[in-house]
Formats: C-alpha cells, structure tokens, sequence
C-alpha cells in the first residue's frame, strides 16, 4: 500500500512562524506522530505532500524511508493527492492521512484498509454530536454512500447529518488517477476536492465502503493552539491511562508529562507534575518524588529520586537517593546505592558502589570509586578557560567541605582530604592532604556599623 500524508497547509490560526505540523504534541512534531503511525502499516511508499514551509518540514521529518512531494499553491485536498502520484505505486491500493491528525491509531487505519480491501473505496467516518465545519457523509435509504458534502456547500437538510469525514481515504490507486484528475472547483471554496472523488467512485461502479474508529479522538485535528492543547491532554490522558494499567501508581495522572518513552518496573510510583522527556526507563521499585524533570536516562530498582530533580541524561543503579534537587547531566553514572543529594551537580562522571555527595557540589569529568565521602561544597575544578580535564578519585576516600580538587588530579584509595584544602597535585594511597594555613583571632576588631544620617 501506499500512504501519503498531506501537511502543506499554512495553519493560519496557529498564529506562529512554524509551519503547522511541526508544532510539537508530546514533544515531537505532529506529523512525526502520524508518520510513526503510518510506519507501523509497513507501507511500500510513503509521501508527505508538503507546501508551507515545505524546506523545514523536509528537514524535520527527512528519513530515507520518507519521500516529498511539492503542493506550490494549496488548491485543496484533492490537489495536493494529485501531486503525490508520480511517487505511487499504482499496483497497490493508496490510504491518504493528515499530517494535522496525530493520534489515529493503526488498528483503526486496519479496520479502513481491511474493510477497502484492493477493490473498493473506504471512508474513515465519525458520528459526532457537533458536526460543525466537517464534510457530511450523505447516505441513501439503503444505508450507501452517495457522496460527501462540505460545511460550505450543504444544505440545511445536509447540515443535520451528523456523520462526518474524518478526512482518511484509501483507494484503488489506478483510478484514482483518473478521479482527481477529473476534479472540478466549481464549489464554496474554489477547491479541488477529495471528497468529490466518492462521486467519481460511485459513477465508475465501485463500491464505497466506511469504517469508525474506535474514539472519535482519533480523528481531531490541529488547527489552532486551543486544538493542539487539547490533544496534548488527551494524548497524556492516554499515556498515564496505559501505565496505570501496566501497574504504574500515578499520583494523578492529569498531572504526568511524558515526551517521549517511559517503560516502569513492577510497583513503580510516579508523584504529581514530573516530565519524562527521551526514552526513560525506571526498574523495580522506583520511587519518584513530585516536580522531577527526566528526560533519557535509565534508573535502577528501588531507587528513590526526590523532589524537584533534573536528570538530563544519566544512568542510577540501584538503590540510589537523588535529590531533592539534585541534577544529572549527561555521562552521569551513580553505582549502586549511590546518594546524590540537594544542589549537586553530576555530570560526565562515575560514582562508584556507596559513594555519597549529599549536599552543595559539583562533579564533572571525574571518576569517583566506591565508598567515597564527598563533603558538602566540594568542586572538582575540571575547565582551565580552554579544556576539560578529569579528576580521578579512588575508592574509601574522605573529602572534607568545601574542597577543590583542580583537573586534572588523582586522589589515591584512602585518602582523607582536610577540609577547606585545594588539591592540585596527585595524592598517594592513604594520605591526609591539607593545605598550610592559619587561624588567626584578633581582639581589637571593631565590628563597622550603619551611619545614622
Ligand atoms: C477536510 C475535508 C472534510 C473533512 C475535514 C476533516 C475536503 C475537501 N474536506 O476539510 O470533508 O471533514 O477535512 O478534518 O477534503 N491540505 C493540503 N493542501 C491543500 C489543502 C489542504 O495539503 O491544498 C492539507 C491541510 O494541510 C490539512 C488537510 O489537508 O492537513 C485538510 O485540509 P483542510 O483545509 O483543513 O480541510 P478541511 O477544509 O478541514
Ligand atoms: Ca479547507
């Protein structure tokens, strides 16, 4: 089968630069959704029939499996297949999406293609209590399809029909060719229409045949930012709905974001207002507090991250705290029941089994072995101005407060490190390292106070 998804369309009531089916539902563009969708009916050619913005779109959506085909002037829906077919195979049948439409799911296109088979043309028909603005799906007294009419051209008998079209098509391709071409824009909107192709179906004595999905969900489009917010609540309705089911317990799944993919354990709990961005994955056990951002990481069974925390790309073994307000970048591996507390910084670094850095601290380019004690404000110095250096730390190291260790630098296994000290040479196995310095008190100091004036 072939498929081609029409997206060259201006989306004037998006009120925005970009181009209508790039704006992002659940962190990808649109039509990356019904691509996606569209890749999962294995089709032997896939079109995106684009037009507005048609060279971002191309760049945003490019895949070798994915061909374009230019609409210059957006002279409507049956137009814009017109320019698809010299990228058809004519041999197999052609199911036309939207690039507007993200979330019809690929059992529902099954239901329109199964019920098309190669012969007839399908339909892909809604119900809806406000048919408003959509295409109306007039049948005969025997229940058959005669023709479909649009909001502008109805009449009022016409308008009452609440059965509508979705938009989704799929035809013989053959004669298909002949339909469009034969398309007139004698109508309300001086457009070639699809549509009128039921009409041409009809005359050529094929049958034309409907299905419904499954949610009349699966069939809205985007057209304005009060449509793309609505289905963005929907689309993570239905995401939190499938965890739930899985086993996921969701504080309130009105308040999860995934962006993305998320794929839990058993007993995974998730509290209120976290985002999941990339591909997460949370094993066994994971407890996460509310107000943590997550975005492609993988984190161990039974670890706990607490409130507030942002992992930007990282990986916990198990039985790790993180947080509240802790922050992994990218490269950030904690061994297994690793704590990483309030306002540290991991990023391109290992901590080892059991290592700790619970409070106020920055770790980059480092590599910290097991059981190590990172006191609270210590800073690995990694940037000179120009490059990044490492600071190796070896296992059972004490790290006093408020330490800087000045990249690139190796601290030996059992070190114990003063307080306050800067280290800026290697230190040997099981060493105390401090710097020289001392504490003076003075007994005259007169504590400066506010002039009154
Ligand atoms: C169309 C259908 C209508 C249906 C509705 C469902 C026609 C004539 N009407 O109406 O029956 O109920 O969709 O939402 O088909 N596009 C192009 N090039 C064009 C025109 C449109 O690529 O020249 C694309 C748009 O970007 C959009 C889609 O086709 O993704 C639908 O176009 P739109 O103008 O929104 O169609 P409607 O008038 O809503
Ligand atoms: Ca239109």
């Amino acid at each position: 089968m072939n498929i081609v998804i029409l997206a060259a369309g201006m989306g004037k009531r998006m009120r925005s630069a970009l181009p209508k089916v790039l704006h992002p539902l659940a962190g990808r563009p649109l039509l990356a959704h019904v691509i996606d969708t569209a890749r999962t009916l294995s089709p032997t050619r896939l079109v995106v029939v684009v037009g507005h913005g048609a060279e971002k779109v191309r760049e945003a959506v490019g895949a070798p499996d994915v061909q374009f085909a230019v609409q210059e002037q957006q002279l409507g829906t049956g137009h814009a297949v017109h320019q698809a077919l010299p990228l058809l195979d004519s041999s197999v049948p052609t199911l036309v999406l939207y690039g507007d439409v993200p979330l019809t799911r690929a059992s529902t296109l099954k239901r329109l293609l199964d019920a098309a088979g190669t012969e007839r043309y399908g339909v892909l028909t809604v119900t809806v209590d406000d048919p408003t603005g959509y295409g109306r799906i007039v049948r005969d007294a025997d229940g058959a399809v005669r023709k479909i009419v649009e909001q502008k051209d109805a009449s009022e008998a016409e308008r009452r029909i609440t059965e509508i079209n979705t938009g989704i098509v799929v035809s013989p391709t053959r004669t298909l060719e002949q339909w469009l071409a034969s398309l007139k824009n004698d109508n309300a909107q001086g457009e070639f229409y699809l549509t009128d192709v039921v009409e041409r179906a009809i005359e050529a004595g094929v049958e034309v045949v409907t299905a419904q999905p499954d949610a009349e969900w699966e069939t809205l489009g985007v057209n304005s930012k009060v449509q793309l917010a609505e289905l963005e609540r929907i689309n993570q309705r239905n995401v939190a709905y499938a965890l739930l089911e899985a086993g996921v317990t969701l504080a309130d799944p009105a308040r999860i974001d995934v962006r993305g993919t998320l794929e839990c354990g058993a007993d995974v709990t998730i509290d209120v207002n976290c985002v999941f961005e990339g591909r997460v994955t949370l094993g066994d056990n994971v407890s996460i507090g509310p107000n943590c951002v997550i975005r492609d990481a993988s984190i161990g069974a039974g670890t706990r991250v607490e409130a507030y925390t942002h992992i930007e790309g990282g990986t916990a073994g198990a039985n790790v705290v993180l947080g509240p307000y802790a922050r992994l970048r990218p490269g950030a591996v904690l061994g297994d029941e690793a704590h990483v507390g309030n306002f540290v910084e991991v990023k391109n670094a290992v901590m080892g089994r059991g290592s700790k850095a619970n409070h106020l601290t920055y770790i980059g380019d480092s590599d910290i072995g097991a059981r190590v004690n990172v006191g609270a404000g210590t800073i690995t110095c990694n940037y000179d101005g120009a490059n990044k250096h490492r600071t190796v730390i070896g296992d059972d190291v004490f790290i006093g407060s408020d330490t800087q260790l000045v990249a690139p630098v190796r601290v030996g296994r059992g070190v114990t490190i003063a307080a306050g000290t800067t280290v800026w040479k290697d230190v040997g196995e099981g060493e105390l390292v401090l710097n020289e310095k001392r504490q003076v008190s003075k007994t005259d100091y007169i504590r400066p106070t506010k002039k009154k004036v």
